[in-house]
């Protein structure tokens, strides 16, 4: 895999990112369940699931609490990620994990492997705000071809909307919330994450038309903290 300094970032806060993400970003948790519960309405008991950058597998969790029959592929660049997300989904749900890969999505064949049309749900979050616009709209239509008919995107992301200070205020939150977190613990991953990460942000509107592009029907944004958004669309039947 070639060098990815932000996935490098996640690579060196794999142990610390649960204490860190669950204290300092504002409307985390809400994010997470709101995902599940969209899962929980929309897809079968038994759905096959893909958590695109699974980080330490939150997202995955927070599904098989609502739908703990569903099975789950977890996918990141990050291979210290996996490992957490893959103990973790184990010690909770042994029977939930349908496989673990690690690969780059800005990278031409990270879906190979996966079940062509073979899934009900993709769900990122927070994860493809990372990949440079081009790579995101072939990410977003090879997530297509992994989803059976009637199946669904949901990924929460970052964005920016002209002539609004969303973003800043949503900053500004986490500076705030991030003087209740140890400060060793605060500073080693404010500063890696500020040194190492990169991010592409748009409009709502922009991507949503990516994703109409790529054939996804009922686009919509189903909830908003500031600038971070989910957005679900479905392949159709
Ligand atoms: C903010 S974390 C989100 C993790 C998880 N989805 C969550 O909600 O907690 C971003 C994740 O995206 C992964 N990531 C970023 N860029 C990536 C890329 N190009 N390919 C694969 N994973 C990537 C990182 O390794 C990290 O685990």
């Amino acid at each position: 895999m070639k060098d990815n300094s932000t996935v490098s970032c996640y690579e060196s806060h794999a142990q610390a990112y649960d204490l860190y993400q669950s204290a300092v970003v504002p409307g985390y948790q809400e994010m997470l369940d709101l995902v599940a519960e969209a899962c929980r309405r929309y897809l079968p008991q038994e759905a096959k699931i893909i958590d695109l950058g699974c980080g330490t597998g939150n997202a995955a969790l927070a599904v098989l609490r609502k739908i703990p029959s569903a099975g789950i592929f977890l996918l990141d660049g990050s291979e210290r990620m996996v490992k957490v997300a893959c103990e973790k989904i184990t010690r909770a749900h042994p029977e939930a994990i349908l496989g673990c890969k690690v690969a780059d999505l800005a990278e031409n064949d990270w879906q190979e492997g996966l079940e062509n049309e073979g899934y009900d749900a993709i769900i990122s979050t927070l994860v493809l705000e990372h990949l440079p616009f081009d790579r995101y709209q072939e990410a977003i239509a090879k997530c297509y071809s992994r989803l059976k008919p009637g199946g669904w995107l949901l990924a929460a992301e970052g964005y920016s909307e002209e002539g609004s200070d969303m973003r800043q205020w949503f900053f500004e939150e986490m500076e705030q919330r991030r003087k209740a977190v140890d400060p060793e613990l605060s500073e080693f991953v404010a500063r890696l994450r500020d040194e190492n990460e990169t991010h592409y942000y748009c409009s709502k509107a922009e991507k949503e038309k990516w994703w109409r592009q790529a054939g996804y029907v009922q686009v919509n944004v189903l909830w908003q903290y500031l600038c971070i958004a989910l957005m679900a669309g479905r392949k159709p039947f």
